[in-house]
């Protein structure tokens, strides 16, 4: 048994970018060296909270899967696969719909930011997205959620969700015969390091995102060495040198985005890059940033087209994933059924 269980998902949607890598993907990688089980979930029913073609669907499946064993997951160790492959996700989320209060959800900003103006428009899944976010990672009583910083409100929500249900619930839940800290974990979000929150590099002010329509805005994982090269060259930046410290980054959302890009794939600190290029002009320190990014990123590139080229084995890692997934999480299901009084 492991003292942690850590789960995260990514979104079969497209457009892999760097914000996926460094704020999500890298530290799950990273996660494997603890004392944990991990579980690495492709979230293809969250994707489908916005139109997915069906068609495109099933192959952003597998390239998700693939950055992920690219990226250096090992599905020996960790547990990768597919949300809808798995049912207790869809059953806890309905029980969950029933904990969450309207209130709550009213107060989800990544809501009102992806349905835009049109709001009586969106889906009632979009709206109900961290719910269905709440049982993914309830489902394993997960106790870790490495994720970037954009998620933070649903990871709270996560929390409000799984503390409502152990008061609720606190008399069945102990005439079951589960202990007095409750049945569900207050899950601890796992937001950090100098990539939590990568940005446009087009718009210092906006999140770097699969859906920007500018292709320029971001690095894809699937971007060759020139794609990437000419991106960052191309990125917006201020005219002044780069500060020798981090206090110089204040007010200079550009400068502090491409710093933060450098120092999480050097798996260093701000502080220490400014060390090294402080008073460097742009020109220079963005040679210095597509030599690491291509360094960093082509063997995954490389990985990712070797793997998508024989889907027969991502679908089978995503087999034995999602039985492994099931028989954690169907016990887990069982009891809440007992305590809800099915
Ligand atoms: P997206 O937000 O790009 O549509 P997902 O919702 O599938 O992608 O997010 C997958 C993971 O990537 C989440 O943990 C999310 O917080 C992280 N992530 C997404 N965009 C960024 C970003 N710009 N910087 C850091 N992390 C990000
Ligand atoms: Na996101």
């Amino acid at each position: 048994a492991f003292n942690e269980l850590v789960f995260s998902g990514v979104q079969p949607t497209g457009n892999l970018h760097l914000g996926n890598y460094l704020g999500a993907i890298k530290r799950f990688v990273e996660m494997q060296n603890r004392d944990a089980q991990c579980l690495y979930c492709v979230v293809d029913m969250h994707a489908i909270t916005l139109w997915q073609d069906p068609q495109a669907l099933r192959g952003q499946i597998r390239e998700v899967t693939a950055a992920f064993l690219a990226a250096g997951i090992d599905p020996r160790r960790s547990i990768v696969f597919n949300q809808s492959q798995v049912p207790a996700h869809a059953e806890l989320a309905w029980i969950f719909n029933c904990v969450a209060r309207i209130g709550w959800l009213n107060r989800m900003t990544q809501f009102k930011d992806k349905a835009g103006k049109d709001r009586e428009n969106a889906s009632v899944g979009l709206y109900a997205y961290p719910v269905l976010m709440a049982a993914d990672i309830l489902a394993y009583r997960a106790t870790h959620v490495p994720v970037g910083e954009d998620q933070k409100q649903h990871l709270e929500l996560t929390r409000d969700i799984a503390q409502k249900f152990n008061t609720d619930f606190a008399g069945s839940i102990m005439a079951h015969g589960h202990g007095e800290d409750g049945f569900f974990p207050v899950t601890e979000p796992l937001i950090g390091g100098p990539a939590a929150r990568v940005m446009s590099l087009r718009d210092g002010a906006k999140k770097m995102s699969k859906s920007d329509a500018s292709d320029n805005s971001r690095i894809n994982l699937t971007d060759d060495q020139d794609l990437i090269a000419q991106k960052v060259r191309k990125a917006k930046t201020d005219p002044d040198p780069l500060p020798s410290e981090a206090e110089g980054l204040k007010g200079r959302p550009e400068a502090d985005n491409l710093v933060g890009i450098y120092a999480a794939l050097a798996e260093t600190t701000r502080e220490a890059v400014l060390a090294q290029y402080g008073g460097a002009q742009f020109s220079a320190f963005k040679g210095a940033l597509v030599d690491l990014a291509v360094e960093k990123l082509s063997p995954i590139n490389a990985e990712m087209k070797r793997l998508t080229a024989d889907p027969g084995h991502i679908d089978a890692v995503l087999a034995d994933g999602a039985a492994r997934a099931e028989a954690i999480a169907a016990p887990t299901l069982d009891a809440v059924k007992d305590i809800v009084g099915f």
